[in-house]
């Protein structure tokens, strides 16, 4: 196992199999942009084998799969059911919901215990003017799916000061009422929102979304697996609900995250554009792999941060 110097691996592996998406959310990309895949994407085949060339280097033992929206691209399909027989603790996906219904069948044949999916607000207009595309609806009859189809169902939502603060509550009381584990994402300066004064005004703080349930619940701090990015609090008889606290409290130094964009790069800090082209791995004689590898994962490690820096990469491409 390849360690640095404060302890930390790689154990989750974050693949993003498309930059394409049916959205565009206020927080991913600039006003007017659309989202198209990356230029030079990998098949699900070539995804695969990285996917199975990282585990066996990295030990790796979680895998999500992300995107873009994953569900947009065909390869999906091939791409779930050949990840799902790899022997892995634990297979989820991140997916803002639309295609849920579509994909039920190939969802269910592949097994899949957990999908978190995004969704912002329980307004209908307001949903239109943050995600820019799709359809609350559809997103609401895709939970009630995966969940009678016996899918745990996480939700993560980006809470935003002018956006939907008002939403943070009624998302809560929604998940509590469904046994879902609802996930604040404190806004992220990445892409766009780096350079961008509408970050600082629309930024809400741990301690806000905190003030902001208090109104209503009260709830004490529960216990997280070490590397877990998220904070958890217990709402005694209710539930479970946690904040991905990056400013209030980072998580970086028990950081066990490594990314593969959809074109083939790995990422070893979702705060950093350092990245490691993959696609010579897929020339390489089979003996020679493993070791180059190795070499690329030393190197990924390092770009491993202290705290959350900002970055313009976008997460479109890497995934969250
Ligand atoms: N800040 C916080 N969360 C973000 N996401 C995408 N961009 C940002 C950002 N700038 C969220 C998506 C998705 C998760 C993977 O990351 O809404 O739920």
């Amino acid at each position: 196992m390849i360690v640095d110097n404060l302890g930390r691996s790689f154990k989750n592996l974050r693949v993003s199999l498309t930059a394409a998406c049916n959205y565009a959310c206020t927080y991913c990309v600039p006003d007017g942009k659309r989202l198209m895949p990356a230029r030079n994407e990998l098949s699900a085949d070539e995804l695969l084998k990285l996917v199975s060339f990282i585990q066996q280097a990295a030990g790796i033992e979680k895998v999500r799969i992300t995107g873009g929206d994953p569900l947009v691209t065909p390869k999906f399909d091939d791409f779930l059911i050949g990840v799902s027989k790899l022997p892995l603790s634990d297979l989820s996906l991140t997916t803002n919901g639309q295609l849920l219904l579509k994909k039920a069948a190939v969802l269910e044949e592949s097994g899949i215990k957990r999908i978190n999916i995004s969704l912002d607000t329980l307004n209908p207009l307001k949903f239109k003017q943050i995600a820019r595309g799709g359809d609350l609806e559809t997103v609401l009859a895709g939970i009630a799916k995966m969940q009678a189809l016996g899918i745990k169902i996480k939700i993560n939502m980006v809470p935003m000061r002018n956006q939907n603060l008002s939403d943070i509550l009624r998302l809560l009381d929604f998940s509590l009422e469904r046994d879902i584990e609802l996930r604040f994402i404190e806004l992220m300066r990445m892409g766009h929102l780096l350079h961008d004064s509408s970050y600082q005004q629309e930024f809400l703080s741990m301690q806000e979304i905190l003030d902001e349930i208090a109104t209503v619940y009260s709830f004490q701090r529960a216990d997280a697996p070490f590397d877990s990015t998220a904070v958890r609090f217990h709402i005694p008889d209710k539930g479970y609900f946690g904040i991905i606290a990056n400013e209030s409290e980072p998580f970086c130094t028990a950081c066990t995250r490594l990314r593969i964009s959809s074109d083939g790069y790995l990422y070893g800090c979702l705060s950093s554009s350092r990245r490691q082209s993959l696609a010579e791995l897929l020339e390489l004689p089979s003996h020679l792999v493993l070791p180059r590898l190795q070499r690329l994962l030393v190197s990924a490690l390092g770009d491993k941060q202290l705290s959350f820096q900002g970055e313009t990469t976008v997460m479109k491409f890497i995934g969250g």
